[in-house]
């Protein structure tokens, strides 16, 4: 079987650890809708056993997964084109990534920045399952034979680890049974940064809310957040090469791009010499116009929350018709005795 074979599927996910942003929005949900759009079929995720590589209160993590789907549908993913599903009812994720675990190797896993971060000094003391973080992503991505990815840039080195797992098993098992899955890193927003410092990246765990705009915030927390945005004194250049060195610059112009879905040459052909006290309020009149309608339909799908499960389930049972026979076969390729019928 060569790489071309395998169908083009796409497969992403994403954490329900709550606070879900505009970093997620630009740099994974929006593409996810983009590539719902092409003629592909595309399973999105929410990644519950991930979460709990951390801490995570049980009545939160409930909560923060169903507003995560809830997120998903209000964005544009619809539930009848796109498998939605959540992570843990989809065992195969699970059964995978313990084979994956005896594939991938130590040393891969102490090398992801991700483990270094969030481990810290303190490795000693995190949890096992934070450790083989990795091996669990390249399993749902694999469980499919998922062959694109859409992302942000922090989850580069996640999908070489999948791509490292995915060479491995073939030649340890001397099969071509796993797709070599490609990232799909793209737009103008694959990096927000943070509103108070164009160097960090936007991120749920900053302890500054207002580093980043919440996809639950109302429209003045929004336009609040924009203007209180740290930035420079210059005005915007109408050249990209006069953003360089401007983090905080390059950082609003992103974002303007990415949301009005023009490139950041376009924008600055547009707003090129005007100062931020100009450009802030066209950026926060098209982050409400864009987000709003997101927030608002969001908060309308909380309430019926039995629509939410019975949407998760659907899911679980059309993904399990894809990874079941893929984990029987990769059960079969590593030599474990499938049960006869008694
Ligand atoms: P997570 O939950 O941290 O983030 C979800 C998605 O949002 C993107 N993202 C950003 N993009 C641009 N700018 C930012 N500031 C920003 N912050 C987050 C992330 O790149 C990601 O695409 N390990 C993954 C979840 C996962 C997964 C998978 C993804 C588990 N299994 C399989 C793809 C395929 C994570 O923690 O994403």
């Amino acid at each position: 079987m060569s790489e071309t074979s395998f169908t083009p599927r796409v497969f992403s996910g994403i954490q329900p650890s709550g606070n879900l942003h505009l970093g997620n929005y630009l740099g994974a949900l929006k593409r996810f809708v983009d590539w719902q759009a092409k003629d592909m079929e595309t399973i999105y995720c929410m990644v519950d056993l991930h979460a709990i590589t951390v801490w995570q209160d049980p009545a939160d993590l409930k909560k923060s997964t169903r507003e995560l789907c809830a997120g998903f549908i209000a964005a544009g993913i619809d539930p009848e084109k796109s498998i939605l599903i959540n992570q843990s009812q989809v065992p195969e994720h699970a059964q995978l990534a313990w084979i994956f675990n005896c594939v991938a190797r130590m040393g891969w896993m102490q090398r992801m920045t991700q483990w270094k971060d969030k481990a810290g000094k303190n490795a000693q003391n995190a949890s096992l399952g934070l450790f083989a973080y990795p091996a669990l992503m390249a399993a749902d991505i694999l469980v499919y034979h998922a062959t694109h990815v859409p992302v942000g840039e922090d989850q580069k080195q996640h999908l070489e680890l999948t791509r490292d797992i995915a060479i491995k098993f073939n030649h340890d098992y001397g099969v071509n049974f796993f797709p070599e899955t490609e990232p799909v890193i793209e737009g103008a927003a694959t990096r927000v940064m943070s509103l108070r410092d164009g160097t960090k990246k936007m991120s749920k765990s900053d302890p500054s809310d207002a580093s980043r705009i919440n996809l639950i915030d109302d429209a003045d927390t929004i336009a609040k957040k924009i203007r209180k945005a740290k930035t420079d004194p210059e005005a915007l250049p109408s050249e990209v090469e006069g953003l360089e060195a401007r983090p905080e610059a390059r950082n609003l112009v992103n974002i303007y791009a990415a949301l009005a879905d023009m490139t950041v040459e376009q924008v600055l052909a547009e707003a090129g010499g005007r100062q931020f006290s100009e450009f802030k309020p066209m950026l926060a009149d098209l982050a409400v116009a864009k987000m709003s309608p997101i927030t608002t339909e969001m908060a309308r799908l909380m309430e019926n929350q039995d629509e939410i499960d019975k949407i998760l389930a659907r899911g679980a049972l059309r993904a399990r018709e894809i990874t079941a026979p893929i984990l029987r076969k990769a059960y079969d390729i590593v030599g474990m005795v499938a049960p006869v019928e008694i």
